[in-house]
């Protein structure tokens, strides 16, 4: 069974999917931190970002792992414990500059297809998954909340975290990134089969179980 989460930044998907995988026994994949890794190993390269060439070597000599668990996602990038490096501001503007990346974008799904080929079952989260990678997932989910209440969920976690964040810097941020992501590069893209679930005023425990019986209403639970 594969079940895929897509939606824009702070809609609350990963921890949904974290918490659904959990719930159902399967993995969980964590698309974003796979763009997000490339981008911490090419800001650690001081190279260009808008070097194309450079960033798609960077892509194709990284050797990522994730081990995404029920509580937290542990990556490593060529051997070495980067999950918090991954999470910062400076990451996450990066990371735009590699998901643009057509053949970034290939490495990448062709890695998450050879994943839900060896686990058969899973939870995958990120912007394309329900489009892109996994057009013949079991069932497909899209979240979206406001943006006012994204920017409040990514500026708590970046707290939580301690990092230093503005509300207004991460709007402009988010702002960015919606463009990014809906407009030029299009990888945010909606499936028309997919449920799409507004979390602008739910908690995740009540997402979580919007989730589950959506997928128990089609028989998929046994
Ligand atoms: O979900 P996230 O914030 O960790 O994603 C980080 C970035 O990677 C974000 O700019 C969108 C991009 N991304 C993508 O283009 N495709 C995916 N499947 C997952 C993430």
């Amino acid at each position: 069974m594969i079940i895929s989460i897509d939606g824009p930044a702070g809609s609350g998907k990963s921890t949904a999917a974290r918490k659904l995988a959990a719930k159902l026994g399967i993995p969980y994949l964590d698309t974003g931190a796979m763009y997000r890794a490339i981008a911490l190993a090419a800001l650690e390269a001081a190279i260009r970002l808008k070097d194309e060439a450079a960033l798609v070597e960077i892509a194709r000599k990284a050797d990522i792992s994730l081990d995404c668990g029920p509580t937290h996602t542990r990556v490593t990038l060529d051997g070495r414990d980067v999950s918090e490096a991954i999470r910062s501001m400076a990451v996450s503007q990066a990371t735009s500059y590699v998901a643009r990346v057509q053949a970034i974008r290939d490495i990448l799904v062709e890695k998450q297809r050879a994943i839900g080929k060896r686990l058969g079952a899973l939870v995958t989260e990120g912007r394309d998954q329900g489009s892109v990678v996994f057009p013949d997932a079991d069932v497909k989910f899209f979240l979206d909340a406001a943006i006012e209440k994204r920017a409040m969920r990514r500026y708590q976690e970046l707290m939580a975290d301690g990092e230093e964040a503005s509300f207004e810097l991460i709007m402009e941020n988010l702002q960015e990134r919606d463009g990014n992501d809906r407009k030029q590069w299009a990888p945010l893209l909606e499936p028309q089969t997919a449920i799409h679930i507004d979390t602008t005023d739910s908690n995740i425990h009540d997402v979580v179980e919007k989730l589950l019986e959506e997928i128990r209403r089609r028989g998929l639970l046994p």
